[in-house]
């Protein structure tokens, strides 16, 4: 079974921000997008630059740093589907921001 952790706070991510956790010794980058929550890496393949300070649009997180966009439902590259960083179930329970773990 999934195991799920507490990662933030709904009130703490407002409309169109961002957030940045450390869970597993990963960074990750929480979405509030129109009150739906998003997780991706917050890492980008590229180059490393961070993606939480990315604009958001249509789906997809642009890199602040070459424009690589990455969609953030399944983490992969707008343009080029075979390169892909992880994306995480999230789940909204109450006021908190749940992120689902994979299996390790
Ligand atoms: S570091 Fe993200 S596109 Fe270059």
């Amino acid at each position: 079974m999934p195991r799920r952790v507490t990662v933030a706070k709904v009130s703490k991510i407002p409309n169109g921000g961002s957030a940045v956790v450390t869970v597993l010794q990963r960074d990750v980058a929480i979405f509030n997008v129109n009150g739906a929550f998003f997780a991706v890496d917050d890492f980008c393949p590229h180059m490393g630059a961070s993606l939480s300070g990315g604009y958001v649009e249509d789906g997809c997180v642009t890199c602040p740093w070459h424009f690589w966009r990455f969609r953030l439902s399944d983490g992969s590259w707008a343009d080029n589907p075979k390169v892909k960083i992880s994306a995480y179930p999230i789940h909204i329970v109450g006021d908190d921001v749940q992120l689902e773990l994979p299996d390790l």
